[in-house]
């Protein structure tokens, strides 16, 4: 018995994966080439050179992991940290606990710095934590929780971390490409993203880059990296040009995509990429504000691309989410945590970013009101 799939046409608007553009899906549909082609190599050292322009560093250790954002983060820290060493990591969501666990499993003694959800790392909570701990090899933060729409400003904790003679790492899965984010500028050691949110590619990869600071650290390790794949001296001999040794089988058609996704953000441009995301933002938050949706992260802390909204009083929220699914295809996050049957999480990242996505997302809340409203004054509804 086989079983065919027709998966329908979704829009997505949850906190990821986000919409691919067409010439993204076309990409991937290309015949298969061999992983060490020199036509492949080729198209991966362009894919180094355009994740290196976006992240806009010059980081010569900067590639992309095969395997999501996740392992893009277990990445980070199980190269950066050894048995016995202290680390600092922030928590205000669920991927800074899932960045505690996992240093935690690299025997690394943790410090975390807990915030209430929502908010943000104040400078002053990483200054106590450092008269804790005065040494940590590293300080983690996530940029942009996607768990609550929170944007996690860096620069003044980056300087504390560096007088402190620590590694800052970041989580910037969510923020990458559709926030300002400057890893040299801003001096951030280690970073991980995602393909499947603001670049728009389909999930599976994590574009990742290591400032000369934490290469000197994983050149200096005394025990060896504990996971195998994800053993930086050996992958990244993977991702250097002509010195290319087969160390895994990379996933060839995912990263045509991902070479043609970061394409368009080129050609796009950064700055009006993230100006794009702000004013897609501004224009869906006025449409939520009307219909009784109430912002969970303050303003200032806002993450333009994922909306942390409180659904209004009486809506039953996973009735609506549901018939916004099943009814007019279009996805939205529910809320995690303390949060789950409160709050939506509304994604416009990347292709899903775009007036279309605000329409057709405030047009079904608004019939879906509309129907509610029928309902309750015994009308028959069609
Ligand atoms: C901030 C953040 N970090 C890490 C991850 C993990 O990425 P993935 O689901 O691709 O493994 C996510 C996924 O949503 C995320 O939003």
């Amino acid at each position: 018995m086989n079983y065919p799939f027709n998966p329908p046409t979704r829009i997505l608007m949850g906190p990821g994966p986000s919409d691919a553009h067409p010439r993204v899906l076309k990409a991937m549909s290309h015949p298969l080439i061999g992983h060490l082609d020199p036509e492949f190599i080729r198209m991966m050292d362009e894919v180094k050179s355009m994740v290196m322009e976006t992240f806009i560093t010059k980081n010569h250790l900067t590639f992309v992991v095969s395997a999501p954002g996740s392992a893009g983060m277990e990445t980070c820290l199980v190269n950066l940290l050894e048995p016995g060493d202290e680390c600092i990591i922030c928590i205000n969501g669920v991927f800074g606990g899932r960045m505690a666990d996992i240093a935690g499993r690299c025997g690394a003694k943790v410090i975390k710095v807990e915030t209430e959800w929502g908010k943000i790392t104040e400078p002053d909570q990483i200054k106590k934590a450092l008269d804790v701990c005065p040494q940590p090899k590293l300080v983690a933060l996530v940029h942009a929780e996607t768990s609550t729409g929170a944007l996690q400003p860096l620069e003044e904790i980056s300087k504390l971390v560096h007088d402190a003679g620590a590694l800052l790492v970041v989580d910037a899965v969510t923020s990458f490409c559709g926030v300002p984010l400057k890893l040299d500028e801003w001096k951030i050691d280690a970073v991980y993203s995602g393909s499947q949110k603001c670049l728009s590619a389909p999930p599976g990869l994590s574009p990742v880059s290591f400032s000369d600071a934490a290469v000197k650290v994983l050149e200096n390790r005394k025990t060896k990296v504990q996971s195998w794949f994800l053993d930086l001296s050996m992958v990244k001999n993977y991702w250097e040009g002509s010195k290319r040794a087969y160390h895994h089988t990379a996933p060839v058609s995912s990263i045509f995509a991902l070479h043609e996704a970061l394409n368009l953000v080129i050609e796009e441009g950064l700055e009006n990429r993230w100006a794009r995301h702000k004013k897609i933002h501004e224009a869906l938050r006025k449409e939520l504000e009307n219909l009784g949706f109430r912002f969970l992260v303050e303003e200032r802390y806002r993450l333009p691309n994922l909306n942390a909204v409180y659904v209004p009083e009486g809506v039953d929220e996973a009735k609506w989410r549901n018939e916004l699914l099943t009814k007019f295809n279009i996805e939205v996050g529910g809320g995690l945590g303390a949060f789950a049957g409160k709050i939506w999480r509304i994604g416009i990242m990347g292709e899903s970013c775009s007036m279309r996505h605000v329409e057709l997302l405030t047009g079904a809340i608004q019939k879906l009101r509309k129907s509610e409203e029928t309902k309750v004054s015994g009308q028959t509804v069609s």
